[in-house]
């Protein structure tokens, strides 16, 4: 490996994360050596801002053969058919960002010799400067095929501010855990600023005023966490504001019907661990529940 016991690094895709990561490990001391994009001019642009100059590579194999250790930040699907397109060596270590699949995507890098990895911020990362902003303190999943290159991509998150977190095997489950909390919140707030509209607010108004609500509900979360987080009628057992929003529902936007109630449904016994209803109350809201999913709440 390259100076000290930092390595080297290259990076292979040149988009939001690939910019990201290579910028924030530089600026971190770590030595980014060469770049590649599809796009030649991306890699270039990149590599004039970063101190040291790296090299605009013409090859993802010019990148590997520079680096001690290789990020494949190209698109999910493309992670595969690039590191199959590279000669690797034992001498080489490679890492793709895709938090759905395990290392195993690297099989073929693997099994010439070469040390793989997977390296997977969790944070959602809608442009360069948002993921910049967002990198220090998110966890990152790290799966590595050594230990000592395990040991390598923990400390280059504990460089970049992040919290290391080891994973092994198939982790498409966490990957659906982060989609959940993350792109669904984002769907749900699309749903939920949509019903402002009926109240001759545009969307853009409406999700401006549920924000402080938002950040009121993830702040209690961090403080108090499950299920005491959980507050609203549900928690309360409020079945006849149950119903009612049910009935409007049905009438003004019968789509959002059933995902209403499916949320309902799980926020029920969030509220029965909070302690703030009973049995009796559970079945009186289920039971509203299932007139709705049976048609008879509009
Ligand atoms: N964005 C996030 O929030 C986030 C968070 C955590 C992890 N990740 C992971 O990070 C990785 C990169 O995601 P991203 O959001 O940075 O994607 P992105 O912004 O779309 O960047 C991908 C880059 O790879 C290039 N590319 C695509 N296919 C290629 C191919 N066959 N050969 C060479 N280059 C190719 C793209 O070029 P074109 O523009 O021409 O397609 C683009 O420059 C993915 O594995 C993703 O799952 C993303």
């Amino acid at each position: 490996m390259g100076q000290g016991s930092r390595p080297t690094l290259g990076f292979i895709g040149i988009g939001t994360v690939g910019t990201a990561l290579s910028e924030a490990l530089a600026q971190c001391g770590y030595r980014i050596v060469a770049l590649y994009d599809r796009h030649p001019d991306r890699a270039e642009a990149l590599a004039s801002r970063i101190a040291e100059h790296p090299m605009a590579a013409t090859s993802p194999q010019q990148v590997a053969d520079a680096a001690d250790v290789t990020f494949l930040t190209v698109s999910d699907d493309a992670i595969a058919t690039v590191a199959d397109s590279i000669h690797w060596s034992d001498r080489h270590c490679v890492v793709h960002c895709n938090g759905a699949t395990s290392i195993s995507l690297l099989q073929c890098a693997q099994n010439q010799g070469a040390a793989v990895g997977a390296f997977h911020p969790l944070q959602s990362f809608a442009s360069i400067a948002q993921a910049r902003k967002n990198m220090p303190g998110s966890a990152f999943a790290i799966e590595a095929s050594t230990p000592e290159f395990e040991q390598t991509l923990h400390t280059m998150v504990e460089a970049l501010g992040g919290v290391p977190l080891s994973l092994h095997g198939s982790t498409v489950l966490y990957h659906a855990s982060a989609v959940i909390a993350s792109n669904y919140l984002v769907t749900l707030l699309h749903l939920a600023s949509g019903l402002w509209r009926h109240l001759g607010i545009s969307q853009a108004e409406g999700l401006r005023a549920l924000m402080p609500l938002v950040r009121g509900t993830v702040e209690n979360l961090e403080a108090v966490g499950l299920p005491d987080a959980l507050t609203g009628p549900i928690a309360r057992g409020d079945v006849g504001t149950v119903r009612r929003h049910l009935e409007a529902l049905a009438e003004s936007e019968p789509q959002i019907l059933t995902v209403y109630e499916q949320l309902a449904r799980h926020a029920i016994p969030i509220a029965l661990a909070k302690g703030t209803i009973d049995a009796t109350a559970a079945k009186q809201l289920s039971a509203v529940l299932d007139e709705a999913n049976t048609g008879d709440a509009g």
